[in-house]
């Protein structure tokens, strides 16, 4: 029997419970997954009754469930639905959310901040002030948790005065795609690889997340925020601790958020000039039919903010000593990929050829490619070979998608696909001279058309070093 829970949400009515958590609550209960007693109790400002909410959901949070949908199952996912009206700012509106948690005394009562993080101080204080931050109350906050470190420490501040780190959950739902997961088994459970897993076998390593939307209605929040904060210093750098890091002293959260941190305490310090030297940012011009980020709607004409970041990067252990990692990701770029690429060195001798190339590919497909040097029929030359393993394929059984998997997490009350404080701030302080050297305008902001790989110049961070992003490889 799945563990038995309250899940308190607040923004219920915003776009992120009804395009991701209400769908991934729904795909969990049609899969038997949820425990048949769990309520979600949301939560908004909107002057709706239960009923009125679940006809919000029908028609806002139904289109985005990706599995198939089925009328009775909907009917009884939404018989768990309370909904409450509540103003996080005011005290007295705690009652009555207190009163409905505590009717049921549900082992686990997980509360979801998917608001502004300036609401959450008040959200942890009230909660707080009508008993509900006891040990069986989880807390998962959801992005941005930040600007810089010192506005991620405020918020872990505020949250840490009223719930334990232990009852803390930061949410990255990079961490919850099953490819990403994969990497440790693949890394530690095959002793193919992490022998060549280091300084001497590879040459480099590339981590790309390319998106090919721009930032459609969410101007207002991304113009304050850009590629570097909105994914590279959350989802690109647990790509990279995944990637990189040693292996966990066990595969719990204590072994696995140790590990995280030792990598992260390692990366090589950057100075203003290497941040100068080894970054590039962009923004998407228009083409074709394609708006340009600056015509964007709630995106001010004269906007600065970088919608493509592209960073190298060191790490000094022995692992990885003088190996270059290129980290990019941007909006309305050429596809759709999420993908880190090991580039080994070449082998020397007559059978030498290109060098190996092993692409883990997150998304669209979820694979992962080894590119071999085989015989040219007829002749005495190599050539490359791709072989490829398609996990989806590979490994029978249902794959929930990222929200799903991590709401069950919570409500199991594991960690170790959550963000640790230490971690989060560890990131925010190695990236604080490119921080500033950004925000002094020391670094080109190029522009790119809409639909390429980024503006020009990021190819010449690889191209520095002798090398070249994948899809130019
Ligand atoms: C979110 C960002 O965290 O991740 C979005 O805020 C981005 O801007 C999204 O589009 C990408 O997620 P995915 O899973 O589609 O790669």
């Amino acid at each position: 029997m799945p563990p038995d829970f309250d899940m308190v949400l607040f923004g219920a009515t915003g776009d992120l419970s009804m395009r991701k958590l209400l769908p991934a609550l729904y795909q969990a209960h049609a899969a038997g997954e949820l425990h048949p007693d769990g309520r979600i109790i949301a939560l908004g400002r909107s002057d709706l009754d239960t009923a009125g909410f679940v006809a919000k959901t029908d028609a806002e949070a139904k289109i985005h469930i990706k599995t198939a949908f089925d009328e009775a199952q909907w009917a009884a996912f939404t018989r768990r639905i309370v909904y409450l009206r509540l103003d996080i700012t005011r005290r007295a509106d705690f009652d009555a959310l207190a009163q409905t948690v505590q009717r049921r005394q549900a082992a686990s009562v997980v509360v979801y901040l998917s608001t502004a993080p300036e609401f959450f101080a008040d959200a942890c204080a009230n909660l707080a002030a009508v008993g509900l931050n006891t040990p069986q109350v989880r807390i998962v906050l959801e992005k941005p948790l930040g600007t810089d470190l010192s506005s991620a420490r405020a918020i872990s501040e505020a949250v840490g005065r009223h719930f334990g780190e232990n009852q803390i959950y930061r949410i990255d739902h990079y961490l919850g795609k099953e490819s990403l997961q994969n990497l440790l088994p693949l890394r530690f459970g095959n002793t193919v690889f992490e022998p060549l897993w280091n300084r001497d076998y590879v040459r480099s390593v590339e981590i790309t997340a390319a998106e090919t939307l721009g930032v459609e209605e969410r101007g207002g929040f991304y113009d304050g925020a850009g590629a570097l904060r909105d994914m590279l210093q959350n989802h690109i750098m647990q790509m990279l601790c995944y990637t990189a890091m040693e292996a966990p002293a066990a595969a719990d959260a204590q072994g696995i958020h140790a590990a995280k941190l030792a990598l992260l305490q390692s990366l090589k310090p950057m100075s203003r000039d290497d941040a100068a030297a080894g970054s590039v940012r962009g923004q998407y011009a228009a083409q074709g039919s394609l708006k340009g980020y600056r015509q964007e709607s709630k995106v001010p004409p004269e906007s600065r903010t970088e919608t493509f970041a592209a960073l190298r990067l060191e790490i000094d252990n022995p692992r990885w000593a003088g190996v270059p990692f290129y980290l990019r990701t941007g909006k309305r770029m050429a596809e759709r990929s999420a993908r880190i690429v090991l580039n080994f060195k070449a082998a020397a001798g007559a059978f030498g050829g290109s060098a190996n190339r092993l692409l883990i590919s997150l998304q669209p497909q979820e694979t992962v490619s080894l590119s071999l040097q085989v015989k040219a029929p007829g002749s005495s030359k190599t050539t490359a070979a791709e072989m490829t393993l398609d996990l989806a394929q590979a490994a029978a059984g249902r794959r929930a998608d990222a929200y799903e998997l991590l709401l069950r997490e919570v409500i199991a009350g594991r960690q170790e696909l959550f963000v640790r404080r230490d971690e989060a701030e560890t990131v925010w302080a190695w990236l604080e001279p490119l921080l500033q050297n950004w925000a002094a305008d020391s670094v080109p902001l190029y522009d790119y058309p809409a639909g390429s790989w980024g503006p020009q110049a990021a190819d010449e961070l690889p191209a520095r070093d002798g090398n070249r992003w994948s899809e130019a490889a």
